[in-house]
């Protein structure tokens, strides 16, 4: 398996203030994923559902509660995981564009010592070949070698956005995580990043994880999707099923809620309130908002389970038939 990522629990620990007790916050609860190599899988969910939390966790940003990710069959990610340098050089694989191009980027820094300090890091480059590298991965994203003398607040935030894509793939990385990279720019400056993506994937022969809200962009680009609801995956499959076959009900009022050229036809906003991130349910998590719960979905919690033999569609729900 290329990225195998099993039973994840991702949780944050903080205070209110110093004397008061601690909180949990379970932002991935039981998580697991498998990803092949040169997939491009679109991972949508409402806002606070742990899709950031599942990129910090994936490239070591953060340290999980329990669980592990394996690459290529070797563990890289689990709470007990020394950096070892072979986790290191296997971890750098693993890379992620981030969703603000304005915060990503030192403010202080100029472009070239942006790009050149990872590469540097990870002795990928030496004094010598630096520039060749820097204007090889700057055409990449088509952009010129006088942006190196720039610095970021000097770029509009599509130029930002593409050192931040720069950067992350002169790290020579197989697995690109891009962290709703499109939603701070307009739409025809979006069509053009999500361009330079697809060129980049041919190109390096990269497999990637594409967070975002927006689902129609998801049924254009990715071909599987991963469906995440208060840190659990409700559903996996390829996109075309998911989109004109869903079978969890979380889903299906997802695409539901999507807004059409149709006056007709309104958006179907989910009613209820999302699950509070700080309980851990012994049901289903969807529970208090679906509208084909029975008793049973109240006593047990469903299991992500594989619905036939024919394609890898898994969904959580006792009673997905009837979705
Ligand atoms: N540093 C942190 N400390 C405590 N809780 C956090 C922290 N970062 C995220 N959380 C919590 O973890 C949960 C998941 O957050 P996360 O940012 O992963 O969601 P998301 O799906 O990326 O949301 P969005 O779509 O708005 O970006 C949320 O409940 C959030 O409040
Ligand atoms: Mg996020």
């Amino acid at each position: 398996m290329f990225l195998k990522i099993n039973q994840l629990h991702t949780y944050y620990k903080f205070k209110k203030t110093i004397f008061s007790p601690s909180i949990w916050n379970y932002a991935l609860k039981d998580f697991n994923l498998e990803i092949q190599r040169g997939d491009f899988v679109g991972v949508v969910g409402e806002s606070g559902c742990g899709k950031t939390t599942l990129g910090n966790t994936l490239v070591g940003l953060i340290q999980p509660y329990s669980g592990e990710i394996l690459y290529q069959n070797q563990l890289i990610i689990s709470p007990k995981v020394n950096l070892l340098n072979s986790v290191l050089s296997l971890r750098r694989k693993i890379q992620m564009i981030f969703q603000d191009p304005y915060s990503s980027l030192n403010p202080r820094h100029k472009i070239k010592k942006i790009l050149q300090s990872g590469l540097f890091l990870h002795k990928l480059a030496t004094r010598k070949n630096i520039m060749e590298k820097l204007e090889y991965y700057l055409s990449l994203v088509h952009l010129n070698k006088h942006m190196l003398d720039r610095y970021p607040f000097e770029l509009s935030g599509g130029q930002r956005q593409r050192i931040g894509i720069a950067r992350a793939i002169s790290l020579e990385p197989e697995v690109l995580i891009c962290d709703e990279i499109t939603s701070a720019l307009d739409v025809s400056v979006q069509a053009y990043i999500i361009n330079v993506l697809f060129e980049l994937k041919q190109k390096l022969n990269l497999t990637i994880l594409f967070i975002t809200h927006d689902l129609s962009l998801v049924r254009h680009i990715s071909n599987k999707v991963c469906v995440m609801y208060g840190g659990e995956v409700l559903e996996i499959g390829n996109t075309k099923t998911i989109f004109s076959n869903p079978k969890h009900p979380y889903t299906k009022a997802l695409l539901n809620a999507v807004p059409t050229l149709n006056r007709n036809k309104k958006p179907a906003i989910l009613e209820g309130e999302p699950p509070k991130t700080d309980t851990i349910y012994d049901h289903c998590i969807f529970y208090n908002r679906c509208p084909i719960k029975k008793e049973v979905c109240k006593e047990t919690k469903p299991r992500l389970e594989k619905l036939n033999s024919r394609e890898e569609h898994f969904s959580k729900c006792f009673f997905y038939s009837d979705v």
